[in-house]
Order: C-alpha cells, then sequence, then structure tokens
C-alpha cells in the first residue's frame, strides 16, 4: 500500500518507519526543510531508541522516503495519516487544531482517487466530523473517507509499543474504510492483535479516556504514598498488593513525582474542557489534574524538609530532568516545577540528565549543568533523584558520597532501597516508604 504521513514529530516519524518496516511505501511529509534535510540524511530530530536504524534501513531499502512538499505523497496514497501537532491552545486548555484542518485543506486540494484519511493527531471528539466537512467542501466530487485511528505508544519505547499493541482503535462505520485499514494494519493482526472498530467519535473518546484513565491511576498512587507517608506504610507494596488484583492490573501504579510528558497533561486538561461544554464534568479528570500540578510543586517541600527545613543557600544536585527516561523530551517535565521551586527557597541548582541537558539549558535559569552524575554530586547538600534513568539505578554509593557535603538523597522515583541507603549512612528519602 502506499502511505502519506503529514507531520513527522514523534507520532508520524515512528508510524511512518513501522509501516515502511511492514512492507508498505511510506512518504513522510513536514514542512520543515531542515528537518526533512536531517531526515534524508539519515539523521532523526528526536530521540527515540531504535528509530535511528529503523529509519536508515527502511530508506535504504526505499520504502520510507520524505518531502517538503505533499502533493505528489498524497495523489499516490491509498491512505493519508495527519499526524501534525495539537498543542494545548493558550489561555483555554483546549487542543490547537489549527494544524490539523491546515493538513486537511491541503489533502483536499491534491488527494485523487479513493482516498482514506486517517486522524492519528490526538483531537477532541467530533474533530473527524469537521475534517470530513473541511475537505467535503473543497471537493464535493472527492472519493474519501476520515477515519479515527489514536496512537498509544510511549515516548521511549515507542517502537515496540507500535509493534505490539494491546489494540489497535479504527473509528469508521465506512466499510470501503474499514478493508483498507485491516490491510494496512494486516501485519499485526496476524500476531493477533486485536483490531477494534467503532465509531468515530467514539474512537477520538478512547484515546483521551485511556490517557485520563492512566493518569488517574498515577495520581490515585501518588496520593497513596502519601498516606503511606503518614500511617507507616509502603506503596510499593500497596502497588504490588492492590495490582496482582487482575481487575486493577499492576502497571501505571509507581508512585512518583506527578506525571508529565507531551500528552497526559494536555490531554486529561482538554478531556476536562470537552465534558464540561459538554454538560457532563468530569470531576474525576478535574482533581487528577489538580492534585497533579500541586504535586510537583509539594515535591520541593519534600526537598527541603529533607535538608532540614532550609534551603537557603544550599547546594542541591538533581539527577534527571526529563519527564521520564529514554527521552530527551522535557515537556510538562516534573523538574520545570521542581527546581525553580528549590531555587526560589534559595537553593543552588547543579544537574545532569542523561539527554535532556540540551532543552534543559533553554528552558531553566542558573543551573549549573554537569557531565555525569559523580561530578553533579561534587560538594552538594543534597542530591535529588527526578528522573528514574536507567545509568542512576546502579551508581556507586560510596563513591557518590565521597563527592557530596552531606550524604542526603532524595529519591522521587523509589530506586534505591531505603535500607541499602541507610546501611552506607545517606539520610535517603523517597516517595510513600
Ligand atoms: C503516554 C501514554 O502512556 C501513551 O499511551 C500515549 O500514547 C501518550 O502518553 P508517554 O507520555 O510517552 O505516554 O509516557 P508514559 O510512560 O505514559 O509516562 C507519562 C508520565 O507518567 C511520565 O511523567 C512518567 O514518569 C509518569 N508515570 C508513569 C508515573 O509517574 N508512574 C507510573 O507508574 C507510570
Amino acid at each position: 500500500m502506499r502511505v502519506a504521513i503529514i507531520g513527522t514529530g514523534y507520532v508520524g516519524l515512528v508510524s511512518g518507519a513501522c509501516f515502511a518496516d511492514f512492507g508498505h511505501h511510506v512518504t513522510c511529509v513536514d514542512k520543515n526543510e531542515e528537518k526533512v534535510a536531517m531526515l534524508r540524511g539519515g539523521g532523526i530530530p528526536i530521540y527515540e531508541p531504535g528509530l535511528d536504524l529503523l529509519v536508515q534501513r527502511t530508506v535504504r531499502e526505499e520504502r520510507l522516503e520524505f518531502e517538503t512538499d505533499l502533493s505528489d505523497a498524497v495523489k499516490h496514497a491509498d491512505v493519508v495519516f495527519i499526524a501534525v501537532g495539537t498543542p494545548s491552545r493558550r489561555g483555554d486548555g483546549h487542543a490547537d487544531l489549527s494544524y490539523v484542518y491546515a493538513a486537511a485543506e491541503e489533502i483536499a486540494s491534491v488527494m485523487d482517487g479513493y482516498t482514506v484519511i486517517v486522524n492519528k493527531s490526538t483531537v477532541p471528539v467530533g474533530t473527524g466530523d469537521e475534517v470530513e466537512r473541511i475537505i467535503r467542501e473543497r471537493r464535493p466530487d472527492g472519493d474519501f473517507s476520515v477515519v479515527s485511528n489514536p496512537e498509544f505508544l510511549r515516548e521511549g519505547a515507542a517502537i515496540d509499543d507500535f509493534k505490539r499493541p494491546d489494540r489497535v482503535v479504527v473509528g469508521t462505520e465506512d466499510d470501503r474504510a474499514q478493508a483498507v485499514m485491516k490491510e494496512l494494519y494486516r501485519p499485526l493482526y496476524l500476531n493477533e492483535t486485536p483490531l477494534l472498530f467503532t465509531g468515530r467519535r467514539t474512537s477520538e473518546l478512547i484515546k483521551y479516556a485511556a490517557n485520563a484513565f492512566l493518569a488517574m491511576k498515577i495520581t490515585f498512587i501518588n496520593e497513596m504514598a502519601d498516606l503511606c507517608e503518614e500511617v507507616g506504610a509502603n506503596v510499593q507494596e500497596v502497588a504490588r498488593g492492590v495490582g496482582l488484583d487482575k481487575r486493577i492490573g499492576s502497571k501505571f501504579l509507581n508512585a512518583g513525582p506527578g506525571y508529565g510528558g507531551s500528552c497526559f497533561p494536555k490531554d486529561t486538561l482538554a478531556l476536562t474542557k470537552t465534558a464540561k461544554e459538554a454538560g457532563t464534568p468530569l470531576k474525576l479528570v478535574e482533581t487528577t489534574v489538580d492534585v497533579n500540578n500541586t504535586r510537583k510543586r509539594a515535591m520541593a517541600d519534600k526537598v527541603v524538609r529533607a535538608l532540614g527545613g532550609n534551603a537557603e543557600g544550599k547546594t542541591i544536585a538533581v539527577l534527571g530532568l526529563t519527564f521520564k527516561p529514554n527521552t530527551d523530551d522535557m515537556r510538562d517535565a516534573p523538574s520545570l516545577d521542581i527546581i525553580p521551586a528549590l531555587q526560589a527557597a534559595g537553593a543552588k541548582i547543579r544537574a545532569y540528565d542523561p539527554a535532556g541537558i540540551v532543552e534543559a539549558e533553554r528552558l531553566m535559569r542558573d543551573v549549573e549543568f554537569c557531565s555525569g552524575p559523580y561530578l553533579c554530586a561534587e560538594g552538594v547538600d543534597a542530591l535529588v533523584i527526578i528522573t528514574e534513568w536507567n545509568e542512576f539505578r546502579a551508581l556507586d554509593l560510596d563513591r557518590l558520597g565521597e563527592h557530596m557535603k552531606s550524604k542526603v538523597v532524595v529519591d522521587l522515583r523509589n530506586i534505591y532501597r531505603p535500607e541499602d541507603m541507610a546501611a552506607r549512612g545517606f539520610a535517603y528519602t523517597s516517595v510513600g516508604r
């Protein structure tokens, strides 16, 4: 099949490379000339393990190509994906759909023959209807279907999530479009991945409902962690104890500094707006958004408490700045709230992250960036782990302690065991234990 993908962000690029790997012929289109030039040369604009090799191989095998102009790609495509950004609109928190609609207009002007137009961007309920209206208005004679096909991949595990998803959701009631989508996803179908066909609006909502539920699950265990601290219980054991109940499930029950990233914060907010406007507010999701926002700042207070209640003039080492490991993405990262709050409390910050420093330098003021965890710990009054990168999981603790002025560690991801830290003479605080 011939596939065109508009937008080479996370979702567009990963989907494009994976569809090409399945054997389809894929053209990824992006207006950004620099980005396209980089991709053609085998460079990857995002940090995603394994993506560089996959792109380079599928390009070499001539199944993946990159263009700045969508005309040719769309004209010859059986399926056109819209995978452009839907950022939060400034001021009201709604998803900004201007890129989606602009893509729809351009597609309408060049499509040729029966074309399935697929929204892969996370878009509010009803966006598919509007895309269809826009295209129909420009091409009253056009032979096309508009389908919703949300993407559930996680950054840092994107290729695996794409190729081995729990399910593929396809929102269309049109038989012809269903047949095209079945063919497109046939390689997954053979793996027995459930392909779930729903109405278009339902499919659009499934994506938001899934993200909101996961965000709620994380927020629930985060609040449980606070309770555990007060009553002398252990949140990891609570999570395990409840997670083994198959109705609950053990995933996404790791307590931490609050969720961040490009999806959960934006999508939960957008969903609450949609629900309010529909006259059926989602109070659980609204509360999740509030609790998570408060939590990131509360983590700074936790650090100050570990310093004896006063951070004035203290130096703090921060390990991990990105919103999670295996990404260079800093969007809505907890570190962006925690670090300024510590600075406001009078602390000086030294920081290290394996992939996020370039972006962090742009976003943070007065932080001294270091080139490794031990250098970062040099002479500090406390060390805070904000992101659980693998390379922080097995640090040489004695060496670390030798570098620090005082051996105070605040582990916001629970990657060390309190008894091990105590045995090595650290004043150790974690989350919910
Ligand atoms: C998420 C969804 O998982 C994915 O299905 C969707 O397509 C996009 O949004 P992503 O944002 O890449 O993916 O990362 P994810 O692994 O879900 O983590 C999101 C945030 O939640 C991170 O800040 C992470 O640290 C936090 N988290 C996750 C926890 O604090 N505890 C957990 O148990 C799991």
